[in-house]
């Protein structure tokens, strides 16, 4: 190699290095997140939130059977679901509650999980 060849090559390799490592930066900062809410474990459930408030403040009287003249079952998924607008308006009644004012009252954070779940799509889990 004499040296006009080696001094052609050397430019022409600090060209290429030069420009492939100048062309790739700008962008990576965008693609490395392109969905601004990908962590959906953050949503509320049926499985994980619902169940319990149901469990322990109305299937004494929503059970399967229903008892004490409750007039449907909120024992599974489905039955829930497909009653959350009742639920959500009994819960937060301040002249006709559910549960029956004698039974104690759901605290503002088991109110706001239903109202949630219900914004997040109505999850089973
Ligand atoms: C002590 C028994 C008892 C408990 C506990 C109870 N309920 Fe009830 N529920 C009833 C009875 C009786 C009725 C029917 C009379 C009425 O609507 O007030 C009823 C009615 C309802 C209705 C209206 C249904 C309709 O078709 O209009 C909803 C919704 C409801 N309950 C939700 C709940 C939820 C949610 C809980 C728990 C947070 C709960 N109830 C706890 C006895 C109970």
């Amino acid at each position: 190699m004499n040296l006009k060849h080696f001094i052609y090559a050397f430019l022409s390799i600090s060209l290429l290095l030069n420009c492939s490592s100048g062309g790739d930066d700008p962008s990576e900062p965008n693609t490395n997140n392109p969905d601004p809410d990908p962590d959906t474990s953050g949503k509320v459930t049926y499985d994980a939130d619902i169940k319990s408030i149901m469990t322990s403040n109305c299937t004494s009287c929503h059970g399967s059977p229903t008892s004490q003249g409750a007039p449907m079952s909120l024992t599974t998924f489905s039955q829930v679901k497909a009653n959350v607008d009742k639920i959500i308006t009994r819960v937060n009644s301040s002249s006709n509650p559910m549960p029956p004012a004698s039974n104690g009252t759901l605290s503002s954070s088991e109110k706001n999980l239903i109202q949630q779940w219900k914004d997040d799509g109505l999850l089973e889990k």
